[in-house]
């Protein structure tokens, strides 16, 4: 069982996960099994930047396990605003609530704020770092739609910004998964990211083109061209619009394609998309309850 801070799905192993996923299996079938048991408890949402399902599945996960929230509100509205450290605000965040939540526009925010905290610390966003708890339910949307061994992934669109790709990529090196990234050349996989997956011995090919490999896969993961990360507006528009989806480029996909998305999207998936038997990213997004319920449950020290 999960016990401690969540920084980055590279400290996930596949028995983490799969206790993780098994247990939200559970709580999916059966709410009862948890309901009341963090009675009374409180989860601290802190959020430096935009969201809204992250934000509102952990409110309403620490809700149906009887628990409460409290938002930090924004940062427009907050002592952040007033020039206070992050470490200063979640030391005394930490004082009010049992568990903590925290998004930050800065890779490494969350390692440093869970330095200073003694509660358990999710990270649910470091900039262009990792998104640990959204690869939970994406594994669980995978392990739902298409089993999570002997499967061929292809995960598309901003692999250099994109943080829930960085945590997807570590935490299927776990498991018997061909990992295809397709992107622009200039948004290729951060050197850093390349580098884990090569020492994690994981099976992994870069393209251009997705037709390159699209037959083959049993997933599709496209992602959002991350606009607010790019240093240039100029470098953004040079690639937005490209590597977009609709029912014409999924002409030679197979048939049970499993097709998912982070959400937002802004135009990567044609909505046309939607009405396929592929669509897959709404009930992902919907994933986010148990799969969060199930990770709360441990954190906060579950029936112990
Ligand atoms: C993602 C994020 O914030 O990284 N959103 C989410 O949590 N589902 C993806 C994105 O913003 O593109």
């Amino acid at each position: 069982m999960l016990q401690d801070h969540l920084i980055s799905a590279a400290h996930l192993s596949r028995d983490d996960i799969e206790a993780v996923l098994d247990h939200a299996a559970a709580i999916d079938a059966d709410p009862e099994v948890v309901r009341g048991r963090h009675d009374g408890r409180v989860l601290a949402l802190c959020f430096f930047e935009p969201s809204t399902r992250t934000k509102m599945s952990f409110e309403t996960a620490m809700k149906r396990l009887g628990g409460e929230t409290i938002d930090m509100g924004s940062v427009e509205s907050s002592s952040v605003k007033k020039g206070e450290s992050l470490a200063d605000t979640v030391r005394v965040i930490e004082g009010y609530a049992d568990a903590m939540v925290l998004r930050h526009p800065s890779e490494g925010s969350a390692k440093l704020a869970s330095e200073f905290v003694d509660v358990p610390l999710v990270n649910a966003g470091d900039g262009a770092g990792q998104h640990p708890s959204q690869t939970l339910l994406d594994l669980y949307t995978i392990r739902e739609n298409a089993g999570l061994d002997d499967i061929t992934v292809g995960i598309m669109g901003d692999l250099k910004y994109g943080r829930t790709v960085h945590s997807l990529a570590h935490a299927l090196t776990n498991f018997d998964v061909r990992q295809h990234f397709v992107s622009p050349e200039s948004l290729r996989l951060p050197r850093n990211v390349r580098y884990d997956l090569h020492e994690a011995g994981a099976q992994v090919r870069e393209h251009t083109d997705l037709d390159e490999v699209l037959p083959d896969l049993d997933v599709l993961y496209v992602t959002r061209i991350q606009r607010e990360r790019f240093p240039e507006e100029r470098e953004y528009r040079a690639v937005a619009g490209e590597y977009r989806i609709d029912n014409e480029v999924l002409t030679d996909a197979r048939d049970d394609l499993t097709v998912m998305h982070p959400l937002p999207r802004v135009d990567e998936i044609a909505p046309e998309v939607d009405e396929t038997a592929r669509a897959k990213y709404f009930d992902q997004a919907h994933n986010g309850v148990p799969v969060r319920m199930a990770l709360l449950d441990s954190l906060l020290g579950g029936d112990r």
